[in-house]
This record gives C-alpha cells, structure tokens and sequence, in this order.
C-alpha cells in the first residue's frame, strides 16, 4: 500500500494524489485522502472521500464532491487489502467515532480484536471490517485527553502491536500530520517550508530530493510552522537520519515505452552493468557494501541458507548451484513464508543470505529476525538503500536495479543474479580459492554479460510472434509448462511465475527431468512446452538429457519452445520453435534465457488485454506475512 502525508503552500489535495500515483507500482486495490481545512482559525474542519478501486474511481468522487483546493495539510492511502475486503468502507482514512480525527495505516495491527472488544464495551460502534479502525478511536479518545496529536499517537502506539504505519490529522489542528512506523516503511520529504511523509521517496521526488530515513519505533510530526520533530515510542526526543535521494524524476516515467514492465526489461543491461560496476577492487577482490562480519566470520561459515519470497527466490535457487560450485559450502534454498516456521537448523558459523527488492518483504525480515536470534549471520540483497531488511543484516551488496515500478519483476531479477554471483564468488575468495582461474574466468564472463543480455534484447521479435500467435489458439492460452535441469530449472520456474502474474494462465515449471514423473499427464496435443537448453559444450551430458526430455513431450503432442544457445543444431532439429541467446557459461546462463521469457509473458498477457504494470491481487512490496 502507498501512504503519502503533506504540509505545505502548494494544492494539498494535488500533491496527496500526485504522491498515491507514484506510488501505484506498490499495487493497491482503494483509495482514499483526508484534508483539512482552515478559512478561518476557529473553524477549521475535516473532510475525507474514499473508494475501492483504483485511483481514478476516488478523483471522480473528489470531483464529484468539489472540494477546495486550499486544504491546509491533508494524507492520501492507497490500500491492500488485509483485514476486510476491498470496499468503499473499508478503505481509508478512518475515523475517529466524533469524526475530528482521520487515520491511515500500511501493515496490520495484530490485538486489534481485543482492542475493538474494548471500544464496543465503551459504546464506540465500528463501520468498517478493518484492523486499522480501533487505532482511529483510540487516537479519538487519547486527543480528546490533551488535545496534542503527537502525544496522543505516542499513547496510541504503546498499546498497538504488529507492523504498522500510521498517519494522522486532526480537525483542529490543521497545520500538522503525524506519522509512527514499526517494521513498516515511512520517509520524511523536506521542501523550502514544505514537509511530505510518504511510504517511499518516488511520492515526493517531483517536489524534493531531501529526505529523513526514520528508525524502527519511531513518531514523526510535520508542521507548517515549526517543520519536523522525530520522537521514540518512548517519548524521549530523536533524530532520522538525513539522505539525498539520487533517483530523477523521470526514472519514476515510461521513458517512452507502453508500460514500466517493458522499460524495465530495456534497462536490464544497463541495472546489471551498474550493479557490477567497481565491486572489484585493484586486487581483484570482490567488495560489498557494508560489512559488519569480519573475514574469520566469513571464513567460519559452513552452511549457507538462502531465503526469499517470489521472483527473488528463483534468484536464490540458481545461487544455489554457483555457491555450491565455486565454495563447496552446502547451501540450501528456502521459501522466506516456511523458514522460520519448521525451525531450521541455525548457528553462529551459518549464513543466512536473504534476497529482497524491497528489503520490506514482511515474511523476509521475519525469517531474517529468526535468522538472527538463532546467531547466525545474515547478508542482504537489496534493491532499497537503508530499507529494513538491509538495516538489520550483518552485511550487505544493494543491487543497483534503480527504482522498479511493474509489480512484476524483471531488472531487479537480474541484478540479484549478478549480486548473487558476486557473493558467491566472495565467499569462494574469503576462504581461499580452491577455483582460483575459474572465479577470474567467471568475473570476465560476468563483465561481459551486460552486452549479451542487449543482444537478446535486440532479438525478442520472433517471441514476442509465437506469445501473440500462442494467444489466438484455444490451447495455447489455456495451459503453458516449462521445463529446465540444473539453473535451467529455476529459469523455468521464472518463466512460469512471470506467466501467471500477467497472463492469469496456468503455467508451471518442472525439473525436466522430473516430468515423466507426474506431470507428464498435462501434455496434450498442442499443449505449449518452453523448454531451457543448457549449453551443448561442456556440459554435454546435461543437454542430451534434455533433449530426451524435449522428444518426450513431444511425442505426446506438445508444441516445443526451445531456448538455447546460438548454433544448438541439436535443440533445433527437435523444438518446434528456437529461440537463441549468446553463448555462455552454464552458471551464468540464467541472466540470458530469463529474458526471453520476460518478454513472452508480457506479449501474451497484452494479448490477452491483462493490465501489464498492475497484474490483478498483486502487491509489488508485501509488507504483512
Ligand atoms: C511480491 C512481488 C514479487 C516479488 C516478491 C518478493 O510478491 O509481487 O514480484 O518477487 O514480493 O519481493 P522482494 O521485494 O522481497 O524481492
């Protein structure tokens, strides 16, 4: 969900609005602001409009309902639903039961039934289904004690439990917005005598580029006179920590393309160049970011965990297979939602690398804190300089995607893949290289990916052909599998997951060898099968078994896509259809035949009219568990 908070001279209402939009990408489901308004001091009153749907559903009611434009501070949310359908009512802002007080909130408040049995017990009658309402009528009778908005959030928030962001105005007064955050996202804008709180920075960035990052546990207030104090939950006075946020405005655009989702496929060369550029010092030495481990931690480590949500985690199952390779380390995979849960086996001489765009995935930072409280030691992958999950790990390596918008993730993939690599091979170096040429080979032929990931690019016409041709047959828009062995595997899991997000098809991604085992039964004359083929040199063995694997399905009717390397005379004379990337060692193939796939559940999904950049029920940052 998107939050965004103003003080200031310019149109409250537009500002709060233009904020929501930039914070779409966050996925969303309804709408709503709260304005208050001040003609004249001894009158100044509130008035809010909120809507399911999306955004231009809740401008057509502004509209409607002809607001001035000349509210004196006002906050906007846009909600995903948790506790309560999306609807009208269950949207935000709530309200206070004298209506003087309007609340938002991003997370969710976990004692909210017990809360809510409290408020009825004193006679306050609930209108939505929503956890966040109680908060509303606690801040009600906690401002109607002393008349301070700050003070009366500080109270409300020693009662609250669970992730939250809240944002606050008061009829009365209405020159300020008060903001609390605990293990939820809220920065604070600094303009010339105007002050923004938003979920994150691209609701401001048309209007400043200063920022405050806040700390956990943390109470913000905004006004117009005498700008911004932070304070803890406890009371006492803090600070946030200053920032410039280097991000331009027109990264937030479609830079010209049909959709952010296919922009950000065109970056993907240029996200996986940065995020490789000087993380190698003279020595040839690979360097993160922020380090609080020290090599002998490092070199004490004798197994490592990934742990991810989505589209990350694919990016932690072909990590697997280059940790494994290039460390000998045993490393295992984990879907984030299951780690904590089945009590894995931790210690001080475990590493935990946990892979986050975000770094606000609730169910990641959980699995992290677990991580931690087991003693191990956890390194970052984040796409989000100073977000939680990079905050609370021991060492970090930021991807350097830029800001991605599309719910689906496409550059922020590749750049975890590069940063993974580079882990990889960092541990192989922290603890003497066995692989010593072979990790030199793999920098250069990491360094040299950039350029072949533009070739696929420049190639994607004859894809993008058989989705549209695929989305006209009846068969091929029912049912799409794929199917990959070593890092092909994970590709196809991708491949998959990319195809449900934005076609709604059913799609799935097996270890090709693994087919005949089950899935196989799926296989219908005509059903579609993509089909990752690891490179003929080398690692013969892999593409022959594969090509058995393609004869397989074939044989029971499917029509075979094949991604391979540019000269599979082989794959060719099986597959139906031949899609070719530049040739590459097999662990790096990964950053070459995803992007096909990209491209060929976005052309199928348009096809099909689905809403590319804000697939239906998905949220970009998932910030419950
Ligand atoms: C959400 C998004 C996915 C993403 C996953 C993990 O479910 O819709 O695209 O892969 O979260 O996000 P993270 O920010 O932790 O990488």
């Amino acid at each position: 969900c998107g939050i965004v908070g103003y003080v200031g001279a310019r149109s409250v209402v537009d500002v709060v609005i233009d904020g929501l939009r930039r914070l779409e990408y966050r996925g969303y489901d309804s709408a709503g602001v709260a304005l208050v308004y001040d003609p004249d001091a001894a009158a100044s009153y509130l008035e809010f409009d909120k809507k399911a749907g999306k955004l231009a559903n809740l401008e057509a009611v502004l509209a409607e309902q002809d607001r001035p434009l000349d509210a004196a501070c006002g906050i906007g949310h846009t909600r995903w639903a948790t506790h309560g359908v999306p609807s009208d009512r269950n949207a935000h802002p709530h309200l206070s039961a004298d209506g003087r007080i309007a609340l938002i909130h991003n997370g969710i408040i976990e004692n909210f039934g017990q809360l809510r049995v409290e408020l009825e017990a004193a006679g306050i009658e609930f209108l939505s289904d929503t956890d966040t309402e109680v908060a509303a009528h606690l801040l009600g009778r906690e401002y109607a004690v002393d008349g301070d908005l700050t003070e009366a959030m500080t109270r409300v928030c020693a009662r609250l439990e669970g992730a939250f962001t809240l944002l606050a105005v008061a009829a009365d007064d209405p020159d300020t917005v008060v903001g609390a955050r605990r293990n939820s996202p809220l920065v604070v804008g600094l303009g010339d005598g105007e002050y923004f709180l938003a979920s994150d920075v691209a609701a401001f960035i048309a209007y400043t580029t200063e920022a405050i990052e806040l700390g956990q546990d943390q109470i913000v207030t905004i006004n117009r006179e005498r700008g911004i104090t932070v304070r803890g939950f406890d009371g006492q006075p803090s600070e946030g920590k200053p920032f410039s946020v280097d991000w331009d405005i027109a990264a937030a655009e479609k830079g010209g393309f049909e959709t952010f989702m296919a922009k950000e496929i065109h970056e993907q060369p240029q996200a996986v160049a940065d995020t490789l550029r000087g993380r190698i010092d003279e020595t040839g030495q690979i360097v993160l970011d922020e380090v609080r481990m020290s090599d002998q931690d490092f070199r004490d480590i004798d197994k490592v965990f990934i742990v991810a949500c989505g589209t990350s985690y694919h990016a932690g199952l072909v990590t697997k297979y280059a940790i494994e390779h290039w460390t000998r380390i045993p490393c295992e995979v984990e879907l984030a939602s299951e780690f904590r849960y089945r009590d894995p086996v931790l210690d001080r001489s475990t590493l935990v690398v946990v892979i986050s765009q975000s770094g606000e995935t609730m169910d990641t930072l959980m699995a992290l804190r677990h991580a931690k409280d087991q003693k191990a030691r956890v390194l970052a992958i984040s796409n989000t300089v100073g977000s939680t999950i990079p905050r609370e790990s021991d060492a970090v390596l930021y991807t350097r995607a830029g800001i991605e918008v599309a719910v689906a993730s496409t550059k922020a993939f590749l750049t975890q893949l590069a940063a993974c690599y580079l882990v990889g091979l960092h541990l192989a170096q922290v603890r003497g290289i066995k692989y010593a040429d072979e990790v030199s080979a793999i920098l250069d032929e990491l360094v040299a990916a950039p350029g072949k990931i533009a070739k696929v690019i420049e190639n994607l016409e004859p894809i993008r052909q058989m989705a549209r041709d695929l989305a006209e047959s009846k068969d091929g828009a029912a049912r799409v599998l794929f199917i990959g062995r070593h890092v092909g595997y994970p590709v196809a899991l991708e491949g998959a997951l990319k195809l449900k997000e934005l076609a709604y098809l059913h799609a799935e991604g097996f270890a090709a060898g693994e087919l005949k085992h089950g899935p196989i039964s799926l296989i219908e004359d005509g059903t579609p099968v993509v089909a990752i083929v690891p490179s003929p040199r080398g690692r013969s063995l892999l593409h022959d078994k594969i090509i058995s694997n393609i004869q397989e399905v074939k044989a029971r009717g499917a029509k075979v896509i094949a991604i391979c390397e540019e000269g599979d005379a082989i794959t060719a004379s099986h597959a139906d259809f031949v899609v070719e990337t530049p040739a590459s060692p097999t662990l790096l193939a990964p950053l070459l035949t995803t992007v096909p796939l990209q491209e060929f559940a976005i052309e199928l999904a348009t096809a099909l009219g689905r809403d590319i950049d804000q697939p239906r029920n998905l949220a970009k940052s998932v910030t419950v568990e």
